[in-house]
């Protein structure tokens, strides 16, 4: 199967001036993230605050072009596309926030917002308009008598429903979700991940699933891709990456989830704090917080390389694999 997005090498670097008379310093957000997704399935990107997960959404969702390398949607250049396929890859991707509440026009009932990208995107009549946003409503699990109300009306968890209705309106294949679930309940959390589960199902949707947490990402993904200042440092079939972390920050990562962190033999502990993006460490770009950090490390990074079915970014990461299968 072709994938619904394929990204190659994607960078995004910010210009930032901190002070009018001070000269403007590179921010690379994103450094270099490829990735594919095929029809039906999720790839998760995790990490920490700042690591670059929104940035990337971005991209993806063509709300800011990358500064470098390679999107394509659907197989169409996405980067630059001709004008006439502007609007055919607009709609092929939607984005849902964390909080849909900031996204949800307040004064609009649940109804008319649904029907909105119909009626700024195609020409079908009202009718077909208000038909289809009551199936949409059905399907995620809304009433029909929510579309009179407003979003103000529902719970948060109801309202993320209703994010994830206006979303799938224009049909897209690739839905980009960052965060979706973080400000809701644990109980509420699960309800909203099976019904991605089914929509997924149903539909075909690809997703691109930005989380930093690890138990929610191990029940969606297919794959996972782990970010540390911007960069992927592991990437690969979530099994694997459960199973056996092969990078030192995501066997961190793992053994300071609840729940997870009996699945990893090595105890890790972050330790320190992250370094500013504006001065990231020279070699890997986890070399300052490594517990097993060497002088190699400090200055030759690593690159991701294949070993034991997915990449890894580590110079030690066979010593690890050979440790862990023992
Ligand atoms: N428009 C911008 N201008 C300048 N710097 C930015 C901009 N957007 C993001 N950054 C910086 O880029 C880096 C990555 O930010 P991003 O929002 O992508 O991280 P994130 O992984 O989504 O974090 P969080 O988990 O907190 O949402 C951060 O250092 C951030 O300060
Ligand atoms: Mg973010």
């Amino acid at each position: 199967m072709s994938p619904v997005v394929e990204a190659r090498d994607l960078s995004q670097v910010y210009e930032i001036r901190r002070g009018l008379f001070r000269k403007a310093e590179r921010l690379q957000a994103v450094s270099g993230v490829s990735f594919a997704i095929e029809p039906g399935r999720t790839l998760a990107v995790v990490g920490e605050s700042g690591c670059g997960k929104s940035t990337l959404a971005r991209m993806v969702t063509l709300i800011e072009p990358p500064t470098e390398g390679d999107l394509r949607l659907d197989g169409l250049d996405a980067v630059s596309p001709p004008p006439a396929e502007r609007t055919r890859l607009r709609q092929s991707v939607q984005l849902v926030f964390q909080n849909p509440y900031g996204s949800l026009n307040p004064r609009k009932t649940v109804a008319a917002i649904l029907e909105a990208p119909l009626a700024i995107n195609t020409t079908l009549p009202k009718a077909e308009r208000a038909a289809r946003a009551r199936d949409m409503m059905a399907r995620v699990g809304l009433r029909p008598e929510h579309g009179r109300r407003y979003p103000h009306m529902f719970s948060g968890g109801q309202r993320q429903r209703i994010a994830i209705a206006r979303a799938l309106m224009l049909s897209p294949k690739l839905v980009v979700a960052d965060e979706p679930v973080s400000a809701l309940d644990v109980s509420i959390q699960a309800q909203v991940l099976n019904l991605l589960a089914d929509l997924q199902r149903d539909l075909g949707l690809a997703y691109l699933f930005i989380s930093h947490d690890l138990g929610v990402v191990r029940h969606i993904a297919h794959d996972v891709l782990v970010m540390y200042l911007g960069r992927a440092v592991e990437h690969g079939p979530k099994e694997r990456i459960f199973l056996r972390p092969l990078h030192p920050y995501t066997q961190a990562l793992l053994a300071s989830t609840p729940g997870l962190s009996g699945m990893v033999r090595t105890r890790i502990r972050l330790r320190g704090e992250l370094p500013s993006p504006l001065d990231p460490p020279k070699g890997c770009v986890f070399s300052t917080r490594c517990p097993h950090v060497t002088e190699r490390c400090r200055v030759e990074r690593p690159e991701l390389r294949p070993l034991d079915g997915r990449l890894v970014a580590c110079h030690y990461a066979d010593r690890f694999l050979e440790a862990q299968a023992a």
